[in-house]
């Protein structure tokens, strides 16, 4: 076999691989109804501060041991900083960013959200055993991206 017949080869198997894989993507938002979490609605990110929810955010009980936490990320900090929350309690984080993109992880659970300007995050946790969790900021948002985290505090 000559080497361009290998180089033919690789190309040919290169091609079959990616349309194996945009196969697996369609099948997973088509097939499966997969899609990237927590997008909830839109907001004009200029608003956000007048904008409903969000100009009242905080931790608020909705039903019995449901509650909605609405947040804010700006560089370099997340409003309100330290929710409190009772043990077994049912929070959805509604949140957005006021200025560029933010990372939403809460440590030891699966909230994690990406909080896009002009964009709504939504996301439903129940907290089960007092504690207290670290909110961190995983995505680089600038000089002072190390220094954004919040608490939520599960009594
Ligand atoms: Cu906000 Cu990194």
């Amino acid at each position: 076999m000559k080497i361009e017949a290998y180089e033919e080869v690789f190309l040919w198997i290169s091609g079959v691989v990616l349309l194996v894989f945009l196969a697996a993507l369609v099948y997973a938002a088509v097939g499966m109804h997969i899609h990237v979490m927590g997008r909830a609605g839109e907001i004009d990110p200029r608003l956000v501060s007048q904008t409903p929810p969000f100009d009242n955010p905080g931790v608020r009980e909705t039903a019995p041991g449901k509650y909605e936490a609405v947040m804010i990320g700006k560089a370099w900090s997340f409003t309100p900083k330290t929710i409190e929350v009772p043990a077994g309690a049912e929070v959805t984080f509604r949140a957005t960013s006021a200025d560029v993109d933010h990372g939403f992880y809460i440590d030891g659970t699966r909230v994690n959200l990406m909080l896009i300007p002009g964009q709504v995050s939504v996301m439903t946790y129940r907290f089960r055993e007092p504690g207290t969790h670290l909110i961190i900021c995983h995505e680089y948002c600038g000089l002072g991206h190390q220094f954004m985290y919040g608490r939520v505090i599960v009594k």
